[in-house]
């Protein structure tokens, strides 16, 4: 097509769909998967269908995500008569019933001293909004001079600016310049020599969380606004906390005046074995970052849960004022909400919030059965998730990795996700047992004859 055409005429092209060049894929290698696609056509329960109709089992929930699994139809038929019924409402001084709803339903499954939820559209928005509510909440509070930030090194709290400031991937902050001012970053909390496969939380590391109080030192914490942290960090290659870490962080922001924030845009709904990784720990943050497994997907949507009494801070001044200037045209999208409603019936009705603990000793057999395959250094799990770090080629760093993810799609009909050298696993919280043995049996298959 040239370039004339593609733009004037509007009419469906015989090659549109073939002519892989116009969509610019997001973090993909977009020359190596144009030269040999992986294209995903439908989906259903634990499953992917490619366009020649093969069946592809879903070890990653597509992206962390679809807890529910994949065209649930209670799920699918809420959207439905959602987009028949109410397109779309404003939410900036309008309301509409599904959004209050939903928050109360949400506050319904979060530790009781969760008050209030803002929404928006993305774990990436959930993360900014969650760091603008703290920066002004000290403001509320005449402590406006709290406006550091401290994230965590191979922290991932998506690609807005105020994520990746605080996030500690090199790779995702390297090309985007100077970032947001006043950031500081936590070691993080790998460690091979100690922790090698490691079943569950490493005993090991609780004393990494005393870097806190070295940043804190340098900065002096009258300076800092928030920490924050995924409580298990799922992107970087699942780095799980060791015991008495998150406390720790809990004990020494409280101790500071500082709001802890945990990101659990991965860890939420269920992915641990109970609703919140907040729970799972017992440990509770001031604010907390959702996504993902908010609507299982199905439509985009995100949240930040806030602590009792954070809201009621903002809640002064003139009545007729506006409280927080932070919002999104589509914050609590009605097609989203029914989304969202839906899916927590079916996490209820199903008890999917807490089957990832029934399978657990199952999936952590099943992961660390493949410890004796070649070039694998570290297996770790914690509820429905689990990492496969493998050595890394010499001179060739990630090449391993992604070899076993391409060899797993396109000769064992598996979905894994790779980040480096490390294969994730978080299948939907709907897998079967023999499914979770057919995953292991694929990877057993790739790792046995990848060099
Ligand atoms: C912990 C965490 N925070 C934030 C995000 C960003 O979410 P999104 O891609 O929906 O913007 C992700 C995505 O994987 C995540 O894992």
């Amino acid at each position: 097509m040239n370039d004339m055409s593609r733009h004037q005429d509007l009419s469906p092209q015989a090659d549109v769909g073939s002519d892989l060049d116009a969509f610019w894929m997001p973090f993909t290698a977009n020359r190596h998967f144009k030269s040999a696609p992986r294209m995903l056509e439908r989906a259903e329960g634990m499953y992917y269908y490619t366009p020649e109709g093969r069946r592809i089992l879903d070890g990653t929930a597509g992206l962390w995500a679809v807890n529910a699994g994949h065209c649930r139809k209670p799920i699918v038929e809420a959207i439905q008569k959602q987009a028949a019924k109410l397109d779309f409402a404003p939410t900036f001084q309008m309301g509409h019933p599904l959004a209050f709803e939903l928050s109360n339903r949400l506050l319904g499954i979060l530790p009781p001293e969760f008050g209030q939820v803002f929404f928006c559209n993305s774990g990436s928005e959930a993360v900014d909004s969650a760091l603008k509510i703290a920066l002004a909440y000290h403001r509320m509070r005449g402590e406006g001079q709290r406006t550091r930030l401290i994230g965590r090194e191979r922290g991932y709290h998506g690609v807005g600016f105020g994520g990746i400031s605080v996030g500690g991937i090199a790779g995702n902050r390297k090309h985007f310049g100077p970032m947001l001012a006043g950031v500081d970053h936590l070691t993080h909390t790998h460690n091979l020599e100690h922790n090698a496969f490691t079943k569950g939380q490493p005993q090991w590391g609780a004393h990494l969380a005393d870097d806190l109080e070295r940043i804190l030192a340098l900065h002096d914490p009258s300076t800092v606004a928030a920490v924050i942290v995924e409580p298990v960090a799922g992107s970087t290659g699942v780095l799980i906390p060791p015991v008495g870490y998150l406390q720790k962080l809990r004990d020494i922001t409280a101790k500071h005046g500082i709001l802890l924030i945990f990101d659990e845009v991965i860890t939420g709904f269920g992915r641990l074995g109970s609703p919140f990784a907040a729970q799972h720990f017992g440990v509770v943050p001031d604010l907390m970052t959702m996504a993902k497994g908010l609507t299982s997907a199905t439509v985009p949507m995100g949240a930040v849960a806030a602590r009792k009494g954070l809201y009621e801070t903002f809640m002064q001044g003139p009545e007729k004022t506006i409280e927080l200037f932070h919002g999104y045209t589509y914050s609590a999208h009605p097609l989203a909400c029914a989304a969202a409603l839906a899916t927590l019936d079916v996490y209820r009705d199903e008890g999917l919030l807490t089957r990832a603990a029934e399978l657990a000793p199952q999936w952590e057999r099943a992961m660390h059965g493949l410890r004796d395959c070649p070039n694998v250094v570290d297996i770790r799990n914690i509820g429905l998730i689990g990492a496969i770090e493998l050595a890394p080629r010499a001179g060739a760093p990630g090449t391993r990795a992604f070899d076993a993810f391409t060899r797993a799609f396109h000769e064992q009909d598996l979905l894994t996700r790779i980040t480096g050298d490390i294969i994730a696993l978080s299948p939907p919280l709907i897998i079967e047992p023999a499914q979770i043995d057919d995953i292991a049996a694929s990877l057993r298959q790739v790792l046995t004859t990848l060099d």
